[in-house]
This record gives structure tokens, sequence and C-alpha cells, in this order.
């Protein structure tokens, strides 16, 4: 009997350390809340990144940290969240690296019209020393935390007035660009009449013929309804889109070692399985925004917006300074 009564005592103690728990004193970690937002729809691509989120973070911290999703500019615009990530009063919010520069200048490395020759350029940059210092030095400029690049897509062009097939076919249309430097630049190279503006304001601007069209992540395109403004779609993959997930410092602090380990994991594998979903899907969606979004497609030679984007990215190497141009020159090393 006393045996019978150790063994389970024992079995007790396993049971526990099993579960991770001290059988000393034990000290529950407390539950902590992640309010995750971005400005696009449920549906769109940061979605799908956001519900993979939601599953790991609570499974890898045994249910201590719950997220909840808050798509379409719930707790902040996508312009204004960076701001609210360095005072705290977000959590943790997609921003394209594009609405990040504004901020952080050196994100610009990253926004480069063709900085990145394919994808494997692209994820070896990106998963690889360059990027692991683009995320370091964020955090100890701002204090924000880049849990994850998410998955690569590319920025297709739209317009309302006519199909592009060459790079003299942007003559004259009024584009919205985000408000960046990078792109803005990269707009008026290509010949364009870039507008920039918030992305808030871009749906009505679009419905009201104010601007002409502009660019975005395919998946926005169709989310978004973009096609039944704009019939003609180009495809020029100028512009990569990461579907990159910051984190306020004040978020982090709150959790124990543990429950941040969870995060970052969580993180980690909802991006790379956001990068596979993301990079087979995205010819799919062209096709249906071709066929159900009766889109008309064009993709025109890319070697005329191949020579204007070097132009800009030696200009921007050439005025950012020493530590931007060692990333761009690092980058382009990469792909050799
Ligand atoms: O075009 C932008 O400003 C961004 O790409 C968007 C659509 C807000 C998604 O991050």
């Amino acid at each position: 009997m006393r045996q019978g009564l150790k063994t389970s005592f024992a079995l007790g103690s396993a049971a526990l350390l099993a579960l991770g728990l001290s059988t000393g004193t034990v000290k529950a970690a407390d539950p902590v809340t992640l309010n995750l937002g971005w400005a696009t729809p449920l549906e769109s691509d940061y979605g799908i990144l956001a519900t993979k989120f939601e599953e790991l973070a609570e499974k890898y911290s045994n249910g201590t940290v719950d997220v909840k999703l808050r798509c379409c500019a719930q707790i902040a615009t996508e312009d204004d969240a960076f701001k609210a990530l360095q005072l705290g009063t977000v959590d943790a919010y997609f921003i394209s690296q594009n609405n990040v520069s504004p901020h952080w200048p050196m994100m610009d490395v990253f926004v480069l019209p063709y900085i990145f020759q394919n994808t494997d350029h692209l994820l070896k940059v990106s998963n690889g020393p360059v990027g692991q210092k683009i995320r370091d030095q964020l955090q100890k400029d701002t204090g924000v935390h880049l849990l994850t690049f998410g998955g690569p897509g590319y920025r297709d062009m739209f317009n309302s007035r006519r199909a592009v097939n060459s790079i003299d076919d942007l003559k004259g249309l009024k584009l919205r660009v985000p408000k960046n430097q990078v792109m803005l630049s990269t707009f008026e190279a290509f010949g364009a009449e870039p507008v920039p503006l918030a992305w808030s304001e871009t749906p009505t601007a679009l419905q009201t013929k104010t601007i002409d069209g502009g660019d975005n992540g395919t998946s926005v395109i169709k989310e978004m309804k973009f096609f039944e403004f704009a019939k003609h779609l180009i495809i020029l993959d100028h512009f990569v889109g990461f579907a990159p997930v910051f984190a306020s410092d004040r978020f982090m602090n709150k959790l124990d070692e543990d429950q941040r380990a969870a995060v970052m994991r969580a993180a980690k594998e909802a991006g790379e399985y956001h990068t596979e979903v993301k990079l087979e899907e995205i010819e799919g969606i062209r096709s249906w925004l071709a066929n159900e979004g009766g889109m008309e497609v064009t993709r025109p030679d890319r070697a005329p917006f191949i020579a204007a984007a070097q132009e800009v990215q030696q200009k921007f190497a050439a005025e950012r300074g020493a530590e931007f141009k060692a990333i761009v020159d690092e980058i382009q090393a990469a792909a050799e």
C-alpha cells in the first residue's frame, strides 16, 4: 500500500514535470491577451498568417496567450500603427515595409524596386543575416519588435484608364503610392504621376476617380474588390510585399520567458506556412482577377522598368548614407 502511494506520488510529479510545471512553488504564467491588428479584410493574405499565428501561439503557450484578431483597421489605421506600437497602445500589427520606412528609413532597403532578383534571393535575404540585422537594428532604434517578415508576394499595378503594354503607357496615369519616398521616386522614374495617399483614403479615391489606380498585393486587389473600378492589371513584380508583423515592447514585456518563446516560435512557423501559401496562390489569384474579376492583364517587357529601377536604387543608396548602402550591397551580393 505504502509502495502504491509512493508510486502514485512519483507519477504525479512526473506528470507535473511533463506539463512543464515545477513540483516546488508552482507559478502559473499570467494570462495575456494579444490584440493583433491589420488594415485589410480578414480574407486577405494577412488574415491567413494571423489565423495560423493565433492557433500556434495559443497552443505553444498552453492557452496563456490569447490572440484576438482585429482586421480591417479596427484598432488602428496602418499609417498610424507604427507610432501606436512605439507608444504601446497597440500590441501587434501587420505593417507593409513601405509604411514602416517613414518612421524608420532603413526599412526602405526592402522597398527598393527590383532589389530582389527572384523569390529564392528574397527568401535568402529575409531569412538570413540581413533580415536579422534589420530586426535587431529596428528594435534598438525604435523599441518595436519584428516578429516575422511573413510570406512574400509582389505588388501588382492596376488602373481604370488603359491597358499598359509598355513603360510609355504609364505616362500621365495618376497612381496612388503609399507615403513612401522610394515608391514615389520609382513611379516617377516609370513615367507615371504618383499620388501619395494613406491607405485609409485609397478605396474612396479609386471609386471617385481622384486617382486612376495604384499597386497592391494581389490578394488585396481581389479582397478590396478593386477590380470593380479598375479593369487593367499590370504584372511587373516591381515591388516585393512582405507581411511583416510587429509587436510593441510594452506587450513583449508582459510575457514571461516561456510565453515569449511560444510567441516567437508561433510567429516563425506561421511566417513559414504563410510563405508557402502565398507563393503558391499568387498566380491563381491573378487568374481569378482575369476571369471572374474581368480584368485585362498585361505583362509588359520589364527591361525598361528594371533600368529605371536601377537608377532609383543608386539614388537612394547614395543619399541615405553608408549604413543603408552597406545593406543594399549585402542584399545584392546575396544574389550571386
Ligand atoms: O498599400 C498599402 O498601404 C499597404 O500595402 C496595405 C494595403 C495597407 C497593406 O499593408
